[in-house]
């Protein structure tokens, strides 16, 4: 089954170094582009759908998700925006909740969730454990998140739970043991919250040289509350990302700079924790790789909208509205290590964006408004609101 979508007002693939395309074409067959050009030298496909000038991009690529999970920590949002700081200690709620959850209850949870991402144009998207931590706990989260997506990430190191107060290395232990050996099989990736309050350098570097060991590979939550050795520990273990990067020292950009690390933006993290944005075009400028991704989670963050970060990186972040774009796609893309997904080129997987908007830059130029007229996923039409409109 191919499909034609021609007529379309601005093309993004990321493949294309000359830019965005004007009336251009895209040919999706078997799940996968066949073919981008002109309109007018299309070839013929089974199906054509006309984008009437509409704006057609990658699916989105949100490297960065902690879905499994039950409760809501509403209250605690409250309260930061009456003054109240964001501190790590909020995890704790989502963990009792999380424990006490029946998987059934995860999983319905969790596919609303990706349910919710995919009809705002995600997609592909990693999602974490963490909110388990212990060995049954954590192995039933990436058991679940395995279910729903390939890019599951073993985040056992998230706190250290109440029932190891005062005993960090007797927690670390346990993480970078037997719950390291329950999850392992069902993750591709490991993380560690590197922050005071949550695990320090030495922790971090234990931990993911013991997921490695076990076949995973690193990305970790950098720099998020303050200064410190996250970022410098990611490039150090050759980490995929490093994610938040809120409060970066000069050394850490020019590290970043020197390595394949990307940096991670999450800027619904500083909108919902009223945190200072960090300032994304001192990394451009300096040649750090850029991704934005939603960080959606009960406490920190509860948006599943891509769209919503990339208009935040855009206006508080300082990108622009096509580094914004590219930063959401290719930019999450190699945050997670993917070559055939985050761009258009021929073969790439067909995860094909349409805006209700003949730009790219709508999705910032009109914040909060729903712009997405459909999704195709592997070539299949996904989330269609064009039926009588084109
Ligand atoms: O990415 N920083 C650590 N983890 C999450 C927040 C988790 C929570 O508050 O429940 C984050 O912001
Ligand atoms: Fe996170």
């Amino acid at each position: 089954m191919s499909t034609l979508i021609t007529n379309i007002g601005e093309l993004i693939t990321n493949a294309d170094v000359a830019g965005p395309a004007r009336g251009a074409a895209l040919v999706l067959d078997d799940g996968v582009v066949a073919w981008t050009g002109a309109a007018a030298g299309a070839p013929a496909a089974d199906e054509v759908v006309d984008a009437a000038g509409r704006a057609v991009l990658p699916g989105f690529v949100d490297s960065h998700a902690h879905l499994v999970f039950a409760g809501e920590r509403g209250a605690e949002f409250a309260a930061r925006m009456a003054g109240q700081p964001y501190h790590a200690g909020g995890i704790a709620g989502t963990v009792a909740a999380t424990r006490a959850a029946a998987d059934e209850q995860l999983d319905a949870n969790l596919r609303r969730l990706a349910a919710e991402m995919l009809a705002q144009g995600i997609t592909t998207f990693e999602c974490k454990s963490g909110y388990g931590l212990t060995v049954a706990d954590e192995a039933r989260s990436v058991a679940l998140a395995g279910a729903v997506t390939p890019e599951v990430t073993y985040l056992g190191a998230h706190v250290v739970p109440p029932e190891y107060a005062g005993d960090i290395g007797g927690y670390v232990d346990l993480v970078r043991g037997p719950m390291l050996a329950a999850c392992a099989p069902h993750a591709r990736w490991v993380d560690v919250f590197c922050e005071a309050g949550a695990f320090g350098a030495d922790e971090a570097r234990a931990v993911l040289m013991a997921g490695q060991a076990a076949g995973l590979r690193p990305r970790i939550h950098a720099n998020q509350l303050g200064y410190g050795p996250g970022v410098q520990v990611a490039v150090e273990v050759g980490a995929a990302s490093a994610d938040h990067c809120t409060y970066l020292s000069d050394a850490d950009v020019e590290a970043l700079a020197a390595s394949s690390t990307v940096a991670t933006l999450l800027p619904g993290v500083e909108f919902s924790t009223r945190q200072p944005y960090p300032d994304a075009r001192r990394l451009v400028e300096a040649g750090v790789k850029v991704a934005i991704a939603t960080d959606c989670n009960p406490g920190s963050c509860f948006t599943s909208s891509m769209p919503f970060c990339i208009a935040l990186a855009v206006r508080d972040m300082h990108l622009t509205t096509s580094e914004a774009i590219w930063a959401a796609t290719a930019g999450g893309a190699r945050a997670l290590r993917r070559d055939d997904v985050g761009h258009l080129g021929i073969g790439a997987r067909a995860d094909v964006i349409m805006l209700e908007a003949p730009s790219h830059a709508y999705l910032a130029y009109r914040p909060g408004v729903p712009q997405i007229a459909a999704v195709w996923r592997a070539g299949e039409l996904a989330v269609d609101h064009l039926a009588g409109s084109a």
